[in-house]
């Protein structure tokens, strides 16, 4: 394996999904072995055609079946809640360790070049007693890319997750800028962020549903993977 990536983001529903197709559809097409992981995931229903393992599955060019779903989503959940929510509602629980187990294990088959895993939620949400995705950001010990949004609020936001990310010396690859649809600005909100983190703070337009997102997208996985990461 050449790199794993943890994708993580100011909150939910910011666009973490979609840069993680956009980095295992256009790393794919550079010829590179792609693995994505999405290990746990609340609200999640097989019958989705959406859910976000399904949307993964297909940027990999795989088919979201059953099995497949099972083998990237380890840990999934009904509820449309914070994952321990999720997790107590059907009587189980997450453990820390066996989530990074999970995927320390796929980082280590040697089948893909690349590894990409998305969180649940944002930086600090928690999915265990005592544990958010802050902590599996340090225990799989891979750098991170964080998404945020073009929203009113997103530069406090961003720059709140990226002080929670350094205090675990959690290396950082960059930043997404996923544009909004209620945005006050994509190229404004970019450029506010710039001022206070070194790390490439990339901008992500609005996509058109319809095309693969990984080829209207703009190049992210180039200027990711030549950043030499960050501690801040
Ligand atoms: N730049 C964009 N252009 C078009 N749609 C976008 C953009 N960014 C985000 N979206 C849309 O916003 C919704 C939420 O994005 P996404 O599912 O990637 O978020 P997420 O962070 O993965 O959420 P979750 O926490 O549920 O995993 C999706 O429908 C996605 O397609
Ligand atoms: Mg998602």
């Amino acid at each position: 394996m050449k790199q794993a990536i943890f994708v993580t983001a100011v909150g939910t529903e910011v666009g973490k999904t979609l840069v993680a197709a956009i980095l295992c559809g256009q790393l794919r097409m550079r010829g590179e072995r792609v693995c994505a992981l999405k290990p746990i995931a609340s609200g999640f229903s097989f019958d989705d055609p959406a859910s976000d393992p399904a949307l993964l599955l297909r940027a990999l060019g795989r088919a979201a079946s059953p099995e497949a779903i099972a083998s990237i989503t380890p840990w999934r959940l009904a509820a449309p809640l914070a994952p321990d929510r999720a997790a107590a509602l059907e009587g189980r629980s997450i453990a820390l360790g066996e989530v990074v187990g999970f995927c320390h294990n796929i980082m280590n088959n040697n089948e893909c070049d690349y590894v990409i895993i998305e969180g649940a939620g944002g930086v600090m949400s928690p999915f265990a007693a005592g544990c958010t995705m802050l902590d599996l950001a340090r225990m799989l010990g891979c750098p991170a890319l964080l998404v945020t949004g073009s929203y009113l609020g997103a530069i406090s936001h961003t720059l709140t997750a990226l002080r929670a990310l350094a205090s675990e010396s959690v290396v950082l690859l960059g930043v997404i800028v996923s544009e909004s649809a209620a945005s006050v600005g994509l190229a404004e909100t970019a450029a506010a962020i710039r001022q206070y983190t070194a790390v490439p703070v990339l901008e992500l337009p609005r996509l058109a549903p319809g095309v693969e997102p990984w080829r209207q997208a703009p190049e992210l996985a180039r200027p990711l993977l030549e950043s030499r990461g960050t501690r801040l």
